[in-house]
């Protein structure tokens, strides 16, 4: 790790567990991030997620959040569940869920998903109302098995049960981008030269999610009787040139 911005790349969930627990780092570092790219950025991705998420607005839903690190965006999500009477769940390590709040509405199961919920994993199948995974699947697809993580996720949901995967890396959107006039321009003001961004396109990307992985998603869930759709980010969330979400829903 030589630099501020490698030290946040192919994180494991026990590198996400020494980051929130390192004291100097911010609560954007510990789950990743660079302050440049989430501070005073937060209520335009949580209003972006409940654009999306629409249970998260109707009053007594049960939701899970998956992965919610320990930013502010819990925090409001917490805050809209006591608001709308919903029951909520925060799947994630334990040094992440310790800066999470504790009310009566909220319970926290710590390790990774579905693991974690143990026994209980059996009380949400078929009632979970909104499933929240905001920049985790990346994550899940490198450690972990994408496709028995979504499949859970799909079990989970009640009628008209929704799932954002949120904030999805895709290393062809970025070269798309980047191989664009306005990918250009981009690159040139953070560089400060004239310099063209290099892409590649038919390339190995090990480890890197790309449309291959991100339309998988969408056709196994519809295979299974689910709608499900990738959106884009709105204009004004940090990484919208490169990262989108996958919005699925039970009919
Ligand atoms: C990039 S952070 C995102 C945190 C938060 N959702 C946000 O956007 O601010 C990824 C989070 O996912 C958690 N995570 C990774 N794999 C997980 C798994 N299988 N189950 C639960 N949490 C996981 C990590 O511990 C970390 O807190």
């Amino acid at each position: 790790m030589n630099n501020k911005t490698n030290r946040f790349e192919n994180l494991t969930f026990d590198d996400f567990r020494k980051l929130a627990t390192d004291p100097k780092l911010s609560r954007h570092e510990k789950v990743g991030f660079p302050d440049s790219y989430r501070e005073g950025k937060e209520d335009d991705i949580f209003q972006d997620i409940c654009g999306k998420l629409t249970n998260l607005s109707l009053p007594g839903k049960k939701v899970l959040e998956i992965g919610p690190g320990c930013s502010e965006l819990p925090v409001m999500l917490a805050q809209l569940c006591e608001r709308n009477g919903g029951q909520l769940i925060f799947v994630d390590s334990d040094e992440m869920l310790t800066f999470l709040p504790q009310a009566g509405h909220i319970t926290k199961y710590a390790g990774t998903f579905p693991a974690a919920l143990g026994n209980d994993l059996g009380n949400w199948v078929g009632k979970t109302d909104a499933i929240l995974a905001y920049s985790v699947i990346q994550y899940i697809f490198t450690e972990g098995n994408l496709w028995s993580f979504v499949d859970h996720c799909l079990s989970l949901l009640a009628d008209s049960g929704e799932i954002l995967f949120g904030d999805v890396p895709n290393i062809t959107m970025r070269k798309r981008f980047f191989a664009s006039a306005a990918g250009e321009a981009v690159h040139r003001d953070y560089t400060g030269s004239d310099k063209k961004p290099e892409v590649i396109f038919n390339q190995l990307e090990s480890g890197q999610m790309d449309d291959s992985v991100v339309l998988g998603i969408l056709a196994r869930a519809r295979a299974q009787g689910f709608h499900a759709w990738v959106m884009p980010q709105a204009k004004t969330l940090p990484m919208a040139n490169r990262r989108e979400d996958i919005l699925i829903r039970k009919p």
